[in-house]
């Protein structure tokens, strides 16, 4: 009988981005061009080491006898480098969920859609932080100035109105907004997941922002103890205005409010190099994305990449079993959960609990 496939991968394929988020995860160019990086899995866009086709299709090659079930396209911006159909292809072609992660923009390039739905997508996720444009363009400035988020709007709106055109039904790819929980957003988060439900979106995440203490930005935009009410406030006004959107289960916000209190906690069973691992644009692999978890990794000199393993000696399928107990779930875990306790529900072809 053939071994279930239970692994997610979180895949940041591509480093370069055509926005300038000024928290993002990669750092910015601005900085990095002056200070390259030079921590063991250190993300940046200025994107020296991404792996070229050749080494991601010869491992590819290799998916459809390992134990992935679903994978999670990121960057950088993965839809703005044009290798991505065959990417894309070849894991629905192996039987593979794929959910894309956009800013949204090049969604409104028709040929971008058409890909997206012709390739049998099951997901596509975009980011947008915020109902006001003012805002959201502050931390995510484009590098085109006329891009922003009247673009990242529009390219949803393509998007859900090309999907509807497909005689297929229920709908398929769902779409989603994730949208950066930050100090200031935090106040409009009700008003931004109105605006996803009249987007007519299928599910709506709240991503805390994970900054390290030094960053620039740490003291004015990350969620602190006295934030705690509101956070309580704002998710039950959310969870309680049945909006339609499929949203995280009831106990995200709280699990949030953990990581604000406790900078470590035990996570019991995680999941985090059994179910779920990170690659890396320069195909390096991690067992999550955890800063405190990789840096742990790179010390212990375990490290592994995608271009000297086949798929299935990297995530072998396997009768699912418990996970190890990780002392360092932080900031940067919580965003895992929704991946891993709530797509199966998000990308339901039908009914949901929503
Ligand atoms: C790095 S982006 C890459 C994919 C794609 N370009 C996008 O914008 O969705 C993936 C997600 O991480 C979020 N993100 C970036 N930096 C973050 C941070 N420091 N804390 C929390 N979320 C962050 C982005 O807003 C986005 O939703």
């Amino acid at each position: 009988m053939p071994k279930p496939r239970e692994v997610t991968l979180l895949w940041a394929l591509r480093s370069r981005c055509n926005l300038g988020c000024k928290y993002c995860y990669f750092g910015t160019l601005e900085e990095h061009r002056e200070a390259p990086p030079a921590q063991p899995g250190q993300l940046s866009h200025l994107s020296q080491d991404d792996l070229p086709l050749t080494d991601i299709t010869r491992f590819l090659s290799t998916i459809g006898d390992s134990g992935v079930k679903r994978v999670f396209i990121a960057g950088g911006e993965p839809l703005n480098w044009s290798p991505i159909s065959a990417v894309i292809e070849t894991l629905t072609s192996a039987g593979i969920e794929v959910t894309v992660c956009t800013n949204g923009i090049p969604l409104n390039r028709p040929t971008v859609r058409k890909m997206l739905i012709g390739a049998g997508v099951h997901g596509v996720s975009v980011s947008l932080d915020s109902a006001d444009p003012t805002l959201n363009d502050r931390y995510r400035p484009a590098h085109k100035r006329n891009d922003g988020w009247s673009t990242v709007v529009s390219g949803i709106q393509a998007l859900l109105a090309d999907r509807s055109d497909q005689p297929d039904s229920p709908a398929t790819p769902k779409v989603g907004l994730y949208c950066v929980l930050t100090r200031l957003t935090l106040p409009g988060l009700p008003d931004t997941a109105r605006f996803a439900a009249e987007l007519g979106l299928d599910y709506f995440v709240a991503q805390p922002i994970a900054l390290d203490r030094g960053h620039a930005l740490h003291e004015a935009l990350v969620l602190r103890e006295q934030d705690l009410d509101t956070l309580a406030r704002v998710f039950a006004e959310v969870y309680e205005a049945n909006l339609g959107l499929h949203l995280p289960s009831p106990r995200y916000p709280e699990r949030i409010a953990s990581t604000v209190k406790h900078e470590l906690q035990m996570m019991h069973s995680c999941f985090g190099g059994h179910q779920l691992a990170f690659i890396e644009p320069d195909g390096s692999v991690w067992d999550c994305p955890s800063s405190h978890k990789i840096a742990a990794i790179a010390r212990a000199g375990t490290r592994r990449s995608i271009t000297t393993r086949t798929a299935a000696e990297l995530f072998p399928a396997r009768v699912p079993s418990s996970g190890c107990d990780c002392p360092l779930f932080s900031g940067d875990c919580v965003n895992m959960l929704p991946l891993m306790e709530d797509f199966d529900r998000f990308l339901a072809t039908s009914g949901g609990n929503r």
